[in-house]
This record gives C-alpha cells, structure tokens and sequence, in this order.
C-alpha cells in the first residue's frame, strides 16, 4: 500500500485531459522545444512569418513570434478535435444548454443574427424578438439623439448615465471609448459602477438634472452597487426638479430581465429595454445593455457594429482549426498556460480608445474560465484560465514593460493596432505603430549579452543590458477601429474563451464565485448600519474591523 503522506491523488489518477494522447503528444513537444528559441525558429524557416499568419474578417493576426512550429500547430488542433470542440460551437449557435448549472442557452451570438433570419429554441423563435428590441433602441436613441425625447422641463438630453455593473457596464463604457469618434456632438455619457458613493456623485455634480437621462443597467435588477446608485440618482433628480416622482418617467429607463423589478423600482415597462436569461452579462453589450452606446453613435453604426460580431461569429462557426482565429487564440493560449506554466496573459492595445478594452476583458476571460472544477464538479489536475491584464501601449512600456522584458515570468501578450488612425497630428501615429512593432520585435528576439557588449557596454553592465528574448506575443492589426472591428475583436475574445473552456471543460457561463463575497456583505451591513451594538459572530479579525469601524466613523 503506498503511503498516504506521500501519495499525490492528481498524479496518481491522471484526468482524461491530461493522459490524453493529444496532451501528452504537447507535453512532449514542449520538452523539445524547451532549448530552442524563437531566433532559432525564424532561422530555420524564414517563411513562417507568412504561415503563422490569419486573416479574419477584418483582423490579420501574426503569430509567428510564438514558440510554435508545425507540428505544435498540428497536436494543438489535434486537442481541440480531441474535446470534440466543433460540436461544442455548434451545440452553442444552437442554442442548446449548455450553461449547465444554470440549465441555460448561451445565445448572445443570437443577438446579432441578420433581421429575417430565424433559431428556434425551446419551439420559440429568439431572433425576432431580438429585433423587436432592437428596434425600440433604435427608435428610442434617434429621439434622444434629435432632441425629440424631452425631459420633465421640456429640455433635451445631453447627459446620459449608465448605472451598471460588471457586464452591464464595462461593455458599454469600453465601446463608447472605443468609438469616440462616432459620437453625437452634444451628447455624453457616463458611466457609474461602484457603490462608493463618490463614483455617483462625482459624476453627476457637474450636470444639469434637466438634461439627464439614467439608464439603468441590470440583468438580474437586483444587483446592490446598481440598485443602490440607481435610488440615489434618483434622489438627486427629484430633488432637482422639484420633488415630484413623475419626473422620473421621462429621465430614467431600464435594461434588464426582470420586468418585475423594474416596476417595483419605480420605472415605467414601457421605458424598459429587455434581454434573455440566455444572455450571459459579460456577454451582454451588443444586447439592450447597449442602449447608452447606441444612443452615442447611432442605431446604423450599432447596427455595423452587430454585423462585426456576426461576420466573426460565422468565421468562428464555420473556419477549419488551423485558419479560425479565435481557436488559434485560444489554443496558444492552453499551449502557454497548461505546457509552459506561464500564469498571466496581457492584452495592450495600441489604439488609446481600446483603453478599457483589458479592463473589458478581464471580466469576459477571468470570470468564464477562472474556475478549478470541470463541468462535473470534479477538481481539475491542469491550470485553466490566466490572470488577464493590461494598459494601452505605449504608457506601459513607461511603467510595467521592464517585467515583461527582463522580469523572471514570461507573460505571453496580445498586441492590438490600427494601420489608420481615427484622427493624427503631427505625424504622431508613425511613432505609436514603430513602437508597437518594436515591442514584438524586441520581446522575440531580444539581445544577446555579445551583442550587447559589441554595441560598447562597459562588462559589469552586459549582463544588465541582456534582453532573453524568447517572449512571445500575437500580434493583431486592423485597418482602423469602425464599429464593425469593435464588434469582431469583442466576438474573436468571447470565442478564445470558448475554446479555452471547452478544452479545460468548465462551464464558462456561470460565476458562483462571486456569490459568498455577496452574501457575508449582505450580512455585514445591517451589522454596520444597526444603532445598537450588533452581536458579531464571524471570525475575530472580521469582527474587530466591524467593531473599528463602527467606533471609529464620524457619522452617527
Ligand atoms: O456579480 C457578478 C455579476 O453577476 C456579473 O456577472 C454581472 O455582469 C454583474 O454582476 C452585474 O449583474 P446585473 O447585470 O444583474 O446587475
């Protein structure tokens, strides 16, 4: 009998993933390439610069400067058809339910099917209702947009505050940023997230309540930080026209599933603005959680915008492995996490509109694949999803970059750029592009310590001024950031993640793990707001902050 103290139960009972021939095939190829390099790899087959590359739809991703060779290529797609992954796409655009613990679709790629066109599920057709909704934005947005749509004084809107969280309020924010360019000339929006109180006031001390319009984002509508804020600004308006509630007809509409809710928050369902259970929320923002942004661009441009998710949808859907950019995305991505151990993955754009873009991602990633049991419950024996990061170059390469490049973890990053700006000066767009491809050149191929010292450092300097090389990055170019490209390269995310769940087999649609944090805050705050002293019974050091707290506040 072996001894319990020594026995590992991972090791010694291998998951189907990790004894699978495909894996172990990669782990062995890992060890192989393990001495090489990617000066070697560009050495030995100079054309690969051509091969590693992909075009989709408006994307053209160079992977070359990844340590990938053809037959890398082959066992990870020799993976992906392992885990039967082209039935998984298909189950998904089918709508079957495959958000198991929720015994939910995953049908956000239904939100931008083509007007006319039809997916049954459950005997119910889901695409003409998508339209319908869609066509109420759009009817609702060219009022605001022209000023037909008035407030309480008879004033048009120039204001518009999303109050939303999490996927109700990262996709928008992220895409109004992303198309600044687009934008109605007197219209601005805001967006409002956390329940610190600052975030709301901060916003809306400087505007005018006759001006303003509240969107309030929430699919469930029960969400605290929204909720909250969403009382408060009403509050604010009320008080700013006049202290009578019929003001809030006109100044606050919903987005949300919950019919119920929202009446009894007191707005209108005819101001509501609805989507499905089947929308997941950090997949959520080309459905009625865009209203905000498709009141700032307009209803065509949101529309181009949908076209852009779609067209990459049917690239995803339809496209072999070894040419489908978000497999190839998603199978590098495994090839780093689970081969080479590299924990982190790092999206910087070089596009300053794209700035929340990581931001955007970090939810959509980190919340659909950080899980560590498979879809049966069972703990998994192999990494899932990385930590997810990053800032617009080139501000990074001022701060962080020095880790990438010299740092003692390798961080495999996506490089995102546009070959024409929105707008230039000064020739300014030359020097952010030579920048960005010499980021990659500089990550995969380095400097050697002799050509370090051939360029006249002093000795006791070479080994300071090396630079490993050997980091590798995916580098993905587009012509220029439309409405259509911010919905492809949202679409080519959403299915990396796919592909990565399907090979971890997590579910990538639910979040339990944000629920226990939610709860025990629910059971603190009638303990942070009770007159008389509470009787705490949680840990010691959470009951001597509540305690310090408490003791400690100014306010009564
Ligand atoms: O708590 C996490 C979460 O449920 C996210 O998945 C979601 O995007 C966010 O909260 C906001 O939820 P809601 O749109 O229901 O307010």
């Amino acid at each position: 009998m072996s001894d319990p103290a020594t026995t590992d139960p991972v090791a010694d009972n291998p998951s189907s993933l990790t004894s699978s021939p495909a894996w172990l095939a990669l782990t062995d190829l890992q060890a192989g390439l393990a001495g090489s390099s990617l000066r070697q790899l560009f050495a030995d087959d100079p054309e690969r610069s051509e091969r590693f590359t992909i075009d989709a739809v408006d994307l053209h991703a160079d992977l070359s400067k990844n340590m990938l060779n053809d037959e890398v290529l082959t066992a990870l797609v020799s993976l992906a058809e392992q885990v039967g992954l082209q039935a998984k796409i298909d189950a998904m655009f089918a709508g079957e339910r495959i958000n198991t613990t929720e015994d939910r679709s995953v049908l956000h790629t239904a939100l931008r099917k083509p007007k006319g066109s039809q997916l049954e599920v459950d005997g119910a057709d889901v695409v003409g209702p998508v339209h319908t909704v869609l066509d109420r934005m759009a009817d609702f947005s060219n009022r605001v947009r022209s000023g037909e749509w008035v407030g309480a004084s008879g004033k048009r809107m120039r204001n518009i505050v999303n109050i939303g969280i999490g996927g109700s309020d990262l996709g928008p924010l992220m895409a109004y940023r992303a198309l600044a360019s687009f934008r109605h000339p007197d219209i601005q929006c805001f967006y409002v997230s956390n329940v610190d109180p600052a975030h709301l006031l901060e916003t809306i001390k400087p505007l005018d309540p006759e001006e303003t319009l509240f969107v309030v984002a929430s699919k469930t509508f029960t969400t605290l930080e929204t909720l909250s804020n969403a009382r408060s600004a009403r509050s604010w308006l009320v008080e700013g026209l006049g202290g009578d509630l019929a003001v809030v007809a006109k100044h606050f509409v919903a987005l949300s599933t919950n019919a119920d809710e929202v009446e009894a928050f007191g707005i209108d369902t005819a101001n509501m603005f609805e989507f499905w259970d089947w929308v997941g929320g950090r997949y959520s923002v080309d459905s009625a959680i865009g209203l905000s942004l498709m009141i700032a661009i307009g209803s065509d441009a949101f529309r181009e915008m949908l076209d852009g998710f779609h067209q990459m949808d049917e690239h995803f859907r339809t496209t072999p492995f070894a040419q489908n950019l978000p497999v190839m995305l998603g199978l590098v991505g495994v090839w780093y996490r689970n081969f080479f151990d590299y924990p982190t993955h790092a999206v910087l754009p070089y596009i300053q509109a794209l700035d929340r873009f990581p931001a955007y991602l970090q939810q959509l990633d980190m919340e659909s694949n950080g899980k560590h049991v498979s879809k049966d419950g069972s703990t998994v024996d192999y990494e899932t999803g990385p930590i997810i990061w990053g800032e617009p170059g080139t501000n990074g390469q001022h701060a962080f970059y020095q880790l990438i490049h010299q740092g003692t973890t390798v961080i495999p990053v996506d490089l995102i750029g546009a070959i024409d700006p929105a707008d230039d000066v000064g020739g300014q767009h030359d020097f952010l592009m030579a920048n960005l491809f010499a980021q990659a050149e500089a990550l995969a191929f380095g400097k050697t310590a002799e050509e370090v010292a051939a360029s006249g450092a002093s000795d006791d300097l070479v080994a300071h001024r090396t630079f490993t090389g050997n980091r590798p990055s995916n580098m993905i170019l587009t012509q220029t950031l439309t409405p259509s490209v911010v919905g492809q390269l949202v679409a080519l995310y959403e299915h990396k993640v796919f592909t990565q769940g399907v090979i971890w087999d997590v579910n990538s649609f639910d979040q339990w793990g944000v629920e226990l944090g939610k709860e025990l805050a629910n059971s603190i705050i009638p303990e942070l707001q009770s007159r008389t002293e509470p009787e705490l019974s949680h840990d010691s050091s959470t009951n001597a902050l509540i305690r310090r707290y408490r003791n400690n506040r100014s306010r009564d």
